[in-house]
């Protein structure tokens, strides 16, 4: 049996929460929920200053909620990397375990950061996907597209975090089901294994592929609003192709076509 380390004296920036779930999907990726004050109070797309107390100082790094704001509890999906300073530590915790929720949660892909618009186009890679997955069940973003189109590249299959989240349960969802069928789109692709789609979304954007695979035009600012969230480089690429198509960035004090948020862990 994991004997949960001492609870740890929690500095006042933060929330110190209980581990109630952790889920590994690879050895490089891993998820986990934890209780959630209800002061806490956040917009689905925001992230919070996630992590440890570590030798009586707060080890934290910019984690997404993956949790939509309704959700009792709170989720986050993050990588493992053995030498990480973070990563390293918190790919242990387990049910029972302390862990610091920073109480100011902030970040930009926020729909009221976007003007309004048709089809609303959500692109991550890896870790990338936390911030949608809170913000295809928010109720709010049916209301204000016609259409939602998330789409998740990742090297190998079973990274595809989420999934059956995705495709199976949000359909089945008891009072999200029938808001969000026929109106939200899942279309993951895969890098460096076979799988139905492959390859980069900003290739299969280029080419067209994906508009001809789901029947859509070609995104554009006049009908399309994006939000983007992967790595530096996945946010330089796609950032360059929608200005190239005339998106303008929007951010907390002007609304644009297109906002973008870095995945942020990466030790
Ligand atoms: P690729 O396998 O071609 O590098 P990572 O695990 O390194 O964070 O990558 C996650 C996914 O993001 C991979 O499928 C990777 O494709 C893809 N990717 C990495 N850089 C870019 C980029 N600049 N534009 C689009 N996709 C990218």
């Amino acid at each position: 049996m994991h004997a949960p380390a001492p609870k740890p004296a929690i500095p006042p920036a933060f929330f110190g929460e209980t581990v109630t779930w952790v889920h590994h999907w690879t050895d490089r990726l891993f998820s986990f929920r934890c209780t959630r004050d209800p002061a806490l109070r956040f917009v689905a797309g925001q992230f919070a200053m996630i992590g440890l107390m570590v030798n009586g100082k707060p080890l934290v790094r910019a984690y997404s909620m993956v949790s939509p704001p309704w959700d009792e509890e709170l989720e986050f999906l993050s990588i493992k990397v053995q030498d990480g300073p973070l990563t390293s530590r918190l790919q242990h915790i387990q049910p029972g375990d302390t862990v610091l929720i920073g109480k100011k949660p902030t970040g930009t892909l926020l729909t009221e950061n976007l003007l309004p618009g048709k089809t609303l186009w959500f692109l991550a890679t890896g870790t990338g996907l936390a911030p949608f997955m809170s913000l295809i069940r928010e109720p709010e973003v049916y209301e204000k597209y016609e259409r939602v189109v998330l789409c998740h590249t990742v090297r190998e299959v079973k990274e595809l975090a989420y999934r059956d989240t995705i495709s199976k349960d949000l359909p089945e969802h008891e009072f999200l089901g029938e808001m969000l069928r026929g109106k939200l789109i899942y279309y993951p692709s895969v890098t460096r294994e076979p799988f139905p789609v492959q390859g980069r979304i900003t290739t299969l954007i280029e080419s067209g592929k994906v508009f001809a695979d789901l029947g859509l035009p070609a995104i554009s600012p006049e009908r399309d609003r994006v939000m983007i969230c992967g790595s530096e480089a996945l946010n330089a690429d796609v950032t360059a192709m929608l200005e190239a198509r005339g998106f303008v960035e929007g951010n907390n004090s002007k609304p644009g076509t297109y906002v973008v948020e870095k995945a942020f862990v990466t030790k």
